[in-house]
């Protein structure tokens, strides 16, 4: 017969057991966080968008894409954002206007949203990835006029992502179909 020691002694151990368990689970869930962002990211990928993963990094892509998509990158650069009959505001169930997906064309004022596809090097919105973080963190296009400081877009928000995020960012717009810029701009 164990003794009563004992057995409070087992009720202990077993105890610290759970919570050692539980611990190692919630570390666990910690480190798995950029892995569910990752697939999240895969998951919002407009409808109707067919991405190009061929030579592109896999796990920046759809971090990219969980950033780009839950961001408000597209209310500004796909014009209109919803196809028709298809926006959420009114109560309808969303369409992303995919076919001019992060295209640009839309006016603000004097300012159009830029087109953020591959151009024909593959490079978004005709950007390098340096000149693409440069742009986001300073708001200045490096191949612009000195002085001149992108209006409308919040850059000063997106610019306080770290690197990686906004390497993820130009991964992702890197494997978006390539469009011409929005035919019919308008506001
Ligand atoms: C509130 C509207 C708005 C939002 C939201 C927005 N943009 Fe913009 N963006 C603009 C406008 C307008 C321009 C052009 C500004 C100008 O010409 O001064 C622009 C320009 C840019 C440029 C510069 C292109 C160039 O050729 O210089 C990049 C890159 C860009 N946006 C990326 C993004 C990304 C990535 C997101 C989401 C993370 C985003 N934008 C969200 C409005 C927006």
């Amino acid at each position: 017969m164990p003794s009563y020691r004992t057995k409070r002694l087992t009720v202990g151990l077993a105890a610290v057991a759970a919570l050692t368990l539980l611990f190692a689970q919630s570390v666990r869930a910690d480190d798995d966080e950029s892995e569910s962002q990752v697939r999240r990211g895969f998951q919002i990928v407009p409808p109707g968008v067919h991405l190009n993963l061929a030579g592109k990094n896999r796990n920046l892509v759809g971090l990219g894409s969980y950033i780009v998509n839950s961001s408000g990158c597209n209310d500004c650069h796909t014009h209109p954002e919803f196809l028709p009959n298809s926006n959420p505001f009114l109560g309808q169930p969303e369409m992303i206007n995919f076919p001019q997906y992060l295209s640009g064309g839309r006016q603000f004022g004097p300012f159009t949203s830029a087109n953020l596809t591959p151009d024909a090097f593959g490079k978004p919105a005709g950007l390098t990835l340096r000149d693409f973080i440069t742009t986001l963190r300073t708001g200045h296009n490096p191949n612009d006029p000195p002085g001149q400081i992108l209006q409308v877009m919040p850059w000063p928000v997106y610019g306080k992502k770290t690197d990686h995020d906004l390497r993820a960012v130009y991964e992702y717009l890197r494997a978006l179909p390539p469009l011409p810029d929005n035919p019919h701009p308008g506001p």
